[in-house]
C-alpha cells in the first residue's frame, strides 16, 4: 500500500458514555504511536464532546458518522452542521453510509450535497458506496457503484477527491459476516479509483479507497494486502477494543 492506511471505526448508534470510555482507554493504551497506520472513530454525535477529550494527547482522529446536508445555519430541525462539527474537534465525517440510504432515503444527490457541506467545513468525507445483494446477482455492481461515485464527481469536481477517503462498503456484507473476498473487494476498488483516474490520475493515485463490511482481525490482512484496499471502514467490530486494535494492527 503506497498510501498511508486508516482504520475507521463506526460505530453507528451503539454504546453509553460508560462504555464508549472504557473503549476509548482501551484504544488508546493499544494504538501505540501509530506509526503506520491512522486509527479513526466516528461515535454518535452526542458523544463527540467526550471523545474528544478522551483521546487528547493521543494520536487517534476523529469523525462523525453523518453532516448535514445544508451549509450554514438555519431551520433544520435535527441537523447538525458541518461547522459544528469542525467546531467540536472532528476531521472527518461519513457521508452516504448504506444505512443512511436505505434507511433514511438519501439519495445521490443528498449525498453530494453532504460531501460538498463536509468540505465546506473543512472536513473530510467519508464517501461510502456500495452494492446490495440483489445488484451484485444482477452483475450491476460496477454500475451501482459508478452511478453513486459519479454523482459526487459530478458535482464537487474531480480535485475536491483531494481532500477526501472513498469507502467501499457492499450493502451484503455489512453486519452479517460475509464479507467481500479480498479479490472481490480489490476488483471493485481498482474500479473505483479507475473512475477518478480518468478524470484527474495524480488524485486517484492519492485517493484512500477503504473497505468496509464485516472486517474482523481474522480477515483483516489478507484484505488490506490487496493494491488498492488503503484500510477499513469497520463497525461491529470497532465496539470491541482487542478485534479493533488487531484490524488496526493488521494495517499499521
Ligand atoms: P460491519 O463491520 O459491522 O459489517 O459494518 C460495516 C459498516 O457499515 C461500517 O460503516
Amino acid at each position: 500500500m503506497a498510501r498511508r492506511p486508516l482504520i475507521a471505526g463506526n460505530w453507528k448508534m451503539n454504546g453509553s458514555l460508560r462504555e464508549s470510555r472504557k473503549l476509548v482507554d482501551a484504544l488508546r493504551a493499544g494504538v501505540g504511536s501509530a506509526a503506520g497506520a491512522d486509527m479513526l472513530l466516528a461515535p454518535p454525535y452526542v458523544y463527540i464532546p467526550a471523545v474528544k477529550e478522551w483521546i487528547a494527547g493521543s494520536p487517534i482522529l476523529l469523525g462523525a458518522q453523518d453532516v448535514a446536508d445544508k451549509q450554514g445555519a438555519g431551520a433544520y430541525t435535527g441537523e447538525v452542521s458541518g461547522a459544528m462539527l469542525a467546531e467540536l474537534g472532528c476531521g472527518y465525517a461519513i457521508v452516504g453510509h448504506s444505512e443512511r440510504r436505505t434507511l433514511y432515503g438519501e439519495t445521490d444527490s443528498v449525498v453530494a450535497a453532504k460531501f460538498k457541506a463536509a468540505q465546506a467545513a473543512k472536513l473530510v468525507p467519508i464517501l461510502c458506496v456500495g452494492e446490495t445483494l440483489a445488484e451484485r446477482d444482477a452483475g450491476a455492481t460496477e454500475q451501482t457503484v459508478s452511478r453513486q461515485l459519479e454523482a459526487v464527481l459530478d458535482t464537487a469536481g474531480a480535485d475536491a477527491f483531494a481532500r477526501a477517503v472513498v469507502a467501499y462498503e457492499p450493502v451484503w456484507a455489512i453486519g452479517t459476516g460475509r464479507t467481500a473476498s479480498p479479490e472481490q473487494a480489490q476488483d471493485v476498488h481498482a474500479f473505483l479509483r479507475a473512475l477518478v483516474a480518468a478524470r484527474n490520475g495524480t488524485i486517484a493515485a492519492d485517493l484512500k479507497i477503504l473497505y468496509g463490511g464485516s472486517v474482523k482481525g481474522a480477515n483483516a490482512r489478507a484484505l488490506f494486502d490487496m493494491d488498492d484496499i488503503d484500510g477499513g471502514l469497520v463497525g461491529g467490530a470497532s465496539l470491541v477494543a482487542a478485534e479493533f486494535l488487531a484490524i488496526f494492527r493488521a494495517a499499521a
